[in-house]
């Protein structure tokens, strides 16, 4: 789960990690009076900066400074529905303007390549920090770190002399940084960014910006659910989560249900492959119901598929293993069965390819229930290419 960047600040603030003070306004009205209080208190200059869950808002004009409660309400009006990267503005945050000196980059993420944790740290921050690498390489250090050992002090101080700070940074930055690989490790976060880290005109380091990416596989041993955001996720996947499902949307017409996430997605690229003769038919979700393939998992992951509006056609590829493939048979009949109970037509086409342990069985199960919208092609191939092609169909309205 990614976070905005109010949400990363107030993760970050509970670490002692320095931010500026602020608040989220969802309206004008709001941004204006969140500016009174700061001006009331002497510091009438704040930021206004739109809360969109996507990098280069300041270049798209979602990051402006304002003048006292006027002009901070004037441009949270700008701000809020802009559309940056085809993201909506829904909230801004509104908080005090620094005195910047300088502006770095701190970052400390998983290195998947490497097997270990790593810190991105460079003297040239605020832009992006894939420009810096491309064009001064030298000014960009990566210092791995040792999951065993962690961050102190020292390994902190080292990691801002490699990222070349000045020396009258260092000790504000290291201590951050400190604070920062506690939110990192404590959290279960894969990412944590900070882009720009500011030195102040009176010496201090401050976090002035944000990016946190925690891992949902720590969930269980986390209080994130806090940072949660039903709105922005899709309504499908949300539906699909809620039963337990590992479904994906995407942004095909070829609905997917397989057991087994490698074979999943396989049968993702041998659809988009097939789809490309039928002028680009892809998959419209990923879809995994894992070994056990119950009847009523079936019938739940038919059920989230055929929800999809884009869905033209099912491809139910299956191989079979522990479950054997009359179970499954037995599965998509009873699926197909509840889904009518609940009165739900099933009309678009299912092309079913069922191989492995108890295949015939599985095969003549179907056959003999005879359901109209149930096609059974044999091999993997075949299946993905029949399935493009009745979703080609479907959309030519053939
Ligand atoms: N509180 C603040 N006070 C003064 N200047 C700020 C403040 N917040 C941001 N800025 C300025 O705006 C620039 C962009 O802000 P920020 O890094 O938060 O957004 P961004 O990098 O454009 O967005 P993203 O991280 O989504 O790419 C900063 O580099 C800094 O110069
Ligand atoms: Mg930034």
């Amino acid at each position: 789960m990614d976070l905005f960047e109010h949400q990363a600040k107030e993760l970050f603030a509970e670490y002692g990690v320095p931010v500026p003070s602020g608040k989220v306004a969802h309206t004008v009205d709001e941004a204006r009076a969140i500016a009174a209080e700061f001006a009331a208190a002497g510091q009438p200059r704040v930021v206004v900066k739109a809360q969109v869950k996507t990098g280069g808002r300041g270049k798209a004009g979602g990051v402006r400074l304002a003048d006292g409660p006027d002009d901070a309400a004037a441009k949270a009006d700008q701000i809020l529905g802009m559309d940056i990267k085809g993201h909506t503005v829904h909230k801004v945050l509104v908080e005090e303007a620094s005195d910047i000196a300088q502006e770095y980059y701190l970052s400390f993420l998983l290195d998947r390549a490497g097997r270990q944790f790593m810190s991105i740290c460079s003297v040239q921050g605020g832009m992006e920090i894939e420009e810096v690498a491309h064009s001064n390489p030298d000014a960009v250090a990566r210092v791995a770190i040792d999951p065993l050992t962690g961050v102190d002090l020292a390994a902190a101080t080292a990691i801002m002399r490699a990222g070349r700070l000045p020396e009258q940074a260092i000790a504000g930055a290291a201590e951050l940084a400190t604070r920062l690989w506690a939110v990192f490790t404590d959290e279960d976060a894969t990412l944590v960014e900070v882009n720009p880290m500011i030195l102040t005109a009176d010496g201090r380091v401050v976090a002035l910006d944000g990016k946190v990416t925690l891992d949902d596989n720590a969930a269980f041993r986390q209080e994130h659910d806090r940072f949660a955001d039903p709105g922005s996720a899709d309504p499908l996947e949300a539906r699909a989560k809620a039963k337990h499902l590992n479904y994906v949307k995407l942004d095909g017409s070829v609905g997917i249900i397989g057991n087994g996430a490698g074979l999943v997605m396989s049968t993702l690229d041998v659809v988009a492959y097939a789809g490309e003769e039928f002028g680009g038919v892809r998959p419209a979700n990923f879809l995994d119901i894992g070994g056990g393939a119950s009847a009523e998992v079936m019938a739940n992951g038919l059920d989230i598929v055929l929800s999809d509006p884009s869905v033209r056609s099912v491809l139910v590829n299956v191989f079979g293993g522990i479950t054997s493939c009359d179970a499954v048979a037995n599965g998509i009949v009873a699926a197909i069965g509840m889904l009518t109970e609940r009165g739900e037509q099933v009309r678009r086409p299912i092309v079913v390819r069922l191989d492995g342990n108890n295949a015939e069985q599985g095969r003549q199960i179907l056959s003999e229930a005879q359901i109209p919208v149930v096609e059974q092609v044999g091999t993997m191939d075949d299946a993905a290419r029949r399935a493009a092609e009745l979703a080609s169909l479907a959309a030519t309205g053939a």
